[in-house]
């Protein structure tokens, strides 16, 4: 990623669509333990850890590869009071190399970085027999898109699927759904409202640098393209149980 690409981001209250809502509906389905060990993976600037805090009495593991996502995350915590319930931990999803298992894996936006099927198989070594995980993967949510939108996805996410692909891979990667539901619409709404004032900021500065005008034009194609498109895809939200392992 380029440095215009964070500086982006590292603006942004969220780094992906999602709502506080839409994480403690998600939470609501989950069974956990009195204070539970949740480990919350690409966490960015942790809007949903945050959320997850304020609503278990557990510790959080917040883990993400970007410095400064991690630093934001930490001064909200303590501007909150909820710091002592979470801990950041800069590291690679890919090779997380921890001891511990958890009683909930939390992924909103991220697990796509690893890919759903992969990161499903290696994250469960991470969490307990009869743990949960939750997450959202961006889906097909209704049949016969556009070829437009299509080939908008084959250039974005080669791998994206239907529901029904992803529960599939669910079930055959070891886990029983407990829940799924669509993100709403608004979540993406939010989301790229955020994104346009902070590029129009951007661009108003007089931009030269080439590399910037094209992840600028990257995320203005992504904003039109779920103007145009956005009734065919959306993020889902999966509830897993990991059971008997
Ligand atoms: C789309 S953002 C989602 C962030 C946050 N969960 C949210 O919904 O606002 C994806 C996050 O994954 C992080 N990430 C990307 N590659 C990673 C990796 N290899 N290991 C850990 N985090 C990674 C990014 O820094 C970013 O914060």
């Amino acid at each position: 990623m380029n440095r215009i690409f964070y500086e982006i981001f590292e603006q942004m209250p969220r780094q992906g669509p999602g709502k506080s809502e839409y994480t403690k509906r998600a939470l609501s389905f989950c069974q956990l333990p009195p204070k539970p060990q949740i480990l919350d993976i690409g966490c960015g600037t942790g809007a949903q850890t945050l959320s997850l805090a304020e609503s278990t009495d557990g510790l959080i593991t917040a883990v993400d590869n970007h410095g400064p996502f991690l630093k934001e995350l930490s001064e909200k915590a303590k501007a909150l009071g909820l710091d002592s319930k979470i801990q950041v931990l800069h590291g690679d999803m890919n090779r997380l190399g921890l001891k511990q298992k958890f009683d909930l894996i939390w992924s909103e936006g991220s697990i796509f970085v690893m890919g759903f099927e992969k990161g499903l198989r290696e994250w469960k070594k991470f969490l307990k027999p009869d743990g949960f995980m939750a997450l959202t993967e961006v889906a097909w949510i209704k049949d016969n898109p556009p070829t437009e939108a299509l080939s908008f996805w084959e250039q974005e996410y080669p791998a994206i699927k239907d529901i029904s692909s992803n529960r599939d891979i669910i079930r055959s990667a070891g886990y029983s759904l407990i829940q799924d539901f669509i993100m709403p619409k608004d979540a993406w709404d939010d989301f790229y409202s955020a994104l346009k004032i902070i590029i129009h900021k951007i661009k108003s500065k007089d931009l030269k640098n080439q590399q910037a005008l094209n992840t600028i034009g990257m995320f203005e194609r992504e904003v039109k393209a779920y103007q145009r498109f956005g009734e065919f895809y959306g993020y889902v939200f999966f509830i897993l149980l990991n059971y008997g392992s």
